[in-house]
């Protein structure tokens, strides 16, 4: 079969090498790709994701099988009603489903609705009513822009006096566009962040192995935050209590939910969990595979994605028996200097061919592109070097060992990834 994936980042690497793994799959395409998607799919990189119109017009060049809908901005945007009324086969939330992801207000009400466990919160589409009520509550809190925000419209305030200054910038500044015109006010909350991703048909629903991401951007979990710096799976706070837990209270739940209010979720949910002392807790729905989350779970999937994938469209996800390699995988992130706010682009990569054969070690290309024959930077996050290793402390070891194989200019890795995973040693 010939598939077409959207999206151009490290996740979509990571899916479009699982989809290359498949017997079934003849010929991959990806719009617009990046230099690494590149070397196993026919890549179209003069169209963006949001470009449905040349989207469509493509595919009907193209004609693919099926067409995987992977970054939240189409999803939300409704890519996919738009590829199935034009009769593609697709896969990927409906934007009536995708809703999930693109608005914390509709995401957080349904919570509240069905009783799945989350932090407490008020919804405002006023600044003066979300003042007022700041001015009354418990410090810190969070505030969070209802709509899309690139994982930046979340801030944590630990006095009135930033709060007012975050109301502000959200709803007044519009520093996150109309993402703003509605905020969310949340309860702030401690512990452990754990992030469980699922496929699901509509109505069954199937966990994948948990992973847990690094979202500063320096050691220790210290500076900005940024779109991950690397990640690790499975997580080892993700216990087997934890699950139990969560498929009790929240997975089965959140699909039953989505399908009673006439929105059925058929793609990835992706749960962002925080283990609080009282239990788990949703912080955040996300309705596509995460970015690096993907790079570290795919590795991982027993079963062929294009079965799964299948299963998902036709709505029988309870006939497959999903399962994971008993090892671990580690994902460490090689940025630009400077990145999450200035650096520059264009460097030339070299090394990347001592990846070629290389079982079980991977170079997910994030930020690249092609210029002049040559492989150069062209991002913040520019490279996924992930490893496969029996547990976590292996997997990590061959993960940094990887990281020298390849060298640009201004190259800078989190030297931590996977930290959490010797404090668990150790206790
Ligand atoms: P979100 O995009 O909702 O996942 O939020 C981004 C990040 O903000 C999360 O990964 C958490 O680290 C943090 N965060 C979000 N909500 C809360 C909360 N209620 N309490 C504490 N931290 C939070
Ligand atoms: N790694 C977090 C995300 O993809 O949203």
């Amino acid at each position: 079969m010939k598939v077409l994936i959207v999206g151009g980042g490290g996740r979509e690497h990571a899916i479009a090498v699982s989809m290359k793994k498949s017997k079934r799959v003849d010929k991959l395409y990806c719009v617009p790709g990046n230099a690494g998607i590149a070397q196993i799919a026919e890549c179209e990189p003069s169209i963006g994701v949001m470009e449905f119109d040349k989207i469509v017009s493509y595919a009907k060049k193209i004609q693919p099988d099926l067409i995987f809908v992977a970054p939240d901005d189409p999803l939300v945007g409704g890519l996919v009603d738009v590829l199935e009324a034009e009769g593609f086969r697709t896969f990927g939330p409906k934007k009536n489903a995708a809703i999930l992801e693109g608005s914390k207000a509709f995401s957080k009400d349904l919570m509240k609705k069905y009783n799945i466990p989350t932090a407490a919160y008020e919804t405002f589409d006023d600044a003066d009513k979300a003042i007022e009520y700041l001015e009354s509550a418990q410090m810190p809190i969070v505030l969070k822009a209802d709509g899309l925000a690139l994982g930046k419209g979340v801030l944590i305030c630990n006095t009135l006096e930033e709060a007012k200054a975050g109301v502000k910038e959200i709803m007044l500044d519009k520093h996150f566009g109309d993402s703003g015109n509605k905020m969310v006010v949340e309860e702030f909350m401690t512990g452990r962040e754990v992030s469980v991703l699922s496929y699901v048909d509509g109505k069954t629903i199937k966990t994948m192995t948990s992973a847990q991401d690094h979202k500063r951007a320096l050691d220790g979990d210290q500076g900005l935050n940024t779109g991950g710096m690397g990640n690790f799976s499975p997580s080892p706070f993700y216990t087997k209590e934890v699950d139990d837990f969560c498929q009790k209270y929240i997975y089965q739940a959140t699909v039953d939910a989505m399908a009673a209010e006439g929105r059925p979720f058929k793609g990835i949910i992706f749960f962002g969990l925080m283990l609080t002392e009282k239990g788990p807790r949703v912080l955040e729905y996300n309705a596509r595979f995460g970015d690096p989350e993907a790079q570290v779970v795919l590795c991982r999937q027993k079963n062929d994605i294009m079965d799964v994938v299948d299963a998902c469209i036709d709505g029988t996800l309870d006939k497959i028996d999903l399962q994971f390699e008993d090892n671990a995988a580690v994902c460490v992130v090689l940025a630009s200097e400077g990145y999450p706010v200035s650096y520059e682009k264009g460097k030339v990569i070299k090394g990347l061919e001592n990846f070629d054969g290389k079982e079980g070690y991977y170079c997910f290309h994030a930020g690249t592109k092609e210029k002049d024959g040559q492989i150069v930077t062209n991002g913040g996050r520019v490279l996924g070097v992930t490893a496969v290793g029996k547990d976590l402390k292996d997997a990590r070891e061959k993960a940094y060992e990887a990281t020298k194989w390849v060298t640009f200019d201004n190259k800078y890795m989190r030297s931590d990834i996977g930290k959490a995973i010797d404090e668990v040693e150790r206790n």
